[in-house]
């Protein structure tokens, strides 16, 4: 404990979008810069976690101290988690598409007077599989919930859904939404209660989030 809480265990963290090709040069994604879950991942190495960070494409250095796998697909972030199990704590910060275009054309599409259509098939949920495993689940589960209204409500929903041990709900509808920010102002939601922080550098949110996830997990490990 201590200076280094996190000594001898494995964490896993998903950052970043995941883009879904539609063709070799157009993809469908979301928006997020990676910067929550980078700062996370690092903050867990700084805390002596030995940590796999699984991120989508992103514009950042990869953490130093952190083992870095980079994907682009959502299929490729599940099986790259699945890969890097078993660990202590599993936190999704990463903004997954939630559809794929079922058949990616192999050569760019052409612009042409008829409209392409596309039929989309749902990516896997990676923090409800993570959360739901039988056997070897993660002690600690974490997963994000970026609403951009009734934030509360749909993040309680979310814990329950996914059955994960915290959500993590942060605003990131409007101008003070975190998107793409520096800062960032989130609430902590466990199956008791709901625990509001200011709002902080995502740097200094990370910090204290692995310094609650490390306390949690001790009380788990002594239960
Ligand atoms: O369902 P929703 O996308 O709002 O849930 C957000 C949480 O679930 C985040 O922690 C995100 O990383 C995770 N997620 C995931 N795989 C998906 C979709 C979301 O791990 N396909």
């Amino acid at each position: 404990p201590g200076e280094k809480p996190l000594a001898g265990r494995h964490v896993v963290v998903t950052s970043g979008p995941t883009h879904e090709p539609i063709d070799p040069v157009r993809y469908i994604g979301n928006r997020s810069s990676g910067k929550q879950g980078h700062a996370i991942a690092a903050a867990a190495a700084a805390a002596g976690a030995d940590v796999t960070l699984v991120s989508g494409p992103v514009a950042l250095a990869d953490p130093p101290g952190v083992t870095t796998v980079h994907v682009e697909t959502a299929a490729q972030m599940a099986a790259a988690v699945e890969a890097a199990l078993p660990a202590d704590i599993f936190i999704a910060t990463a903004a997954v598409a939630d559809w794929r275009v079922e058949a990616a054309a192999p050569q760019k599409i052409k612009k042409s007077a008829v409209l392409p259509h596309f039929a989309l098939a749902e990516n896997p949920d990676i923090l409800a599989a993570v959360a739901q495993r039988r056997s070897g689940r993660p002690r600690l589960v974490v997963g994000f919930a970026a609403e951009t209204e009734s934030i509360l409500a749909h993040a309680r929903d979310k814990l329950a859904r996914k059955q994960c041990d915290i959500i993590v709900a942060n605003d990131v509808g409007g101008a003070e939404g975190a998107m793409g920010k520096d800062e960032n102002q989130i609430t902590l939601i466990t199956p008791s209660g709901a625990e509001t922080w200011p709002k902080m550098r995502k740097e200094d949110v990370a910090a204290k989030l692995v310094r609650h996830l490390a306390q949690l997990l001790r009380e788990r490990l002594d239960a």
